[in-house]
């Protein structure tokens, strides 16, 4: 999000909303992207990501193959500078990549000559996420700038909350971050407008709400002494969400742990918008590979 000005994120959303369409046909299909190959590498775990990725290649005509780490020979130590050489022996048109470094897909992008789509680097960014979290937004609010945005939880060890903050900044939306101290990064004042470990004066007034998922898989040791006393302070219940405005909506990027950083209520009520924010990743991802391979969009450096 970082390498993106506020007209590429409109432009991306407004292709989204396009894009969108061809999923609610009967037929979904379209020729954008025939003859073009997509190869998705997912070297960390991903439900929504990847599959909705792959759904959005095929539904742009692409020729779609999905490599994971696991049946890779990257499980036989093959360096992933060997593998992605011997990918693009293979002339793919663009690559998405997931792994649990940060600036992966970044080195990635220097070793090749085909595109290179971030769908997730460890702390650092999952930019199609901020995007199809602002989509969402968009779709629910008909705007962003000047709304309140409370991202909350794991702040520290989340891409999702460090993209948005990004992205929803060049956007005009006012951010309120909050979690416990041993969980916001450093200089995360210089990212948001607002920082509080308190979740019931973080939603105050809030337009929008996004939890967050506790990156156990990122956590080196216990930064909360135990789930239930987390779920105590940081979990949304319905109570907050009577202090939020009355139309706020909640987001969460998934995969949610119930009845920890969220109730069950809450996701399952009228203010929950995560299911759409799965549909739009499919848009999302979509009008990305179509900007970056059907409409003659250059690789930039
Ligand atoms: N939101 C998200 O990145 O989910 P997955 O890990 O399932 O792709």
């Amino acid at each position: 999000m970082e390498d993106l000005t506020p007209e590429d994120i409109s432009q991306i959303l407004n292709t989204s909303k396009l894009m969108k369409g061809i999923s609610e046909r009967d037929v979904k299909k379209a020729p954008t992207l025939r003859g073009k190959t997509i190869i998705n590498m997912f070297a960390e775990p991903s439900t929504r990501t990847r599959t909705s990725f792959e759904i959005a290649g095929k539904r742009l005509s692409a020729d779609v193959i999905n490599i994971s780490t696991s049946g890779s020979s990257m499980s036989k130590g093959e360096s992933l500078k060997d593998m992605v050489a011997n990918l693009e022996a293979m002339r793919p048109d663009l690559i998405v990549v997931r792994h649990k470094s940060d600036g992966a897909p970044a080195m990635i992008s220097r070793w090749t000559n085909c595109t290179v789509v971030n769908a997730g680097d460890g702390r650092h960014e999952h930019p199609t996420q901020s995007l199809l979290d602002m989509m969402t937004i968009l779709e629910s609010k008909r705007k962003l700038e000047g709304l309140n945005v409370v991202i909350f939880g794991d702040i520290k060890n989340s891409r999702v909350a460090r993209s948005n903050m990004i992205g929803m900044k060049k956007m005009g939306m006012n951010i309120t971050v909050c979690g416990p101290k041993t969980m916001l990064p450093l200089y995360v004042e210089e990212m948001a407008d607002n920082v509080t470990t308190s979740l019931a004066d973080a939603v105050v007034g809030a337009d929008v709400i996004m939890a967050l998922r506790i990156q156990t898989e990122r956590l080196e040791k216990a930064k909360f002494p135990n789930a239930r006393e987390y779920s105590r302070l940081f979990g949304l219940t319905l109570s907050h969400l009577k202090k939020a405005k009355h139309n706020a909506i909640v987001l969460h990027p998934g995969p949610i742990n119930q009845g920890i950083e969220i109730s069950p209520e809450v996701v399952e009520g009228q203010w929950s918008v995560v299911l759409d924010q799965v549909t739009n990743g499919v848009a999302v991802r979509m009008a990305t590979l179509y900007l970056l391979l059907g409409a003659g969009l250059q690789k930039t450096e």
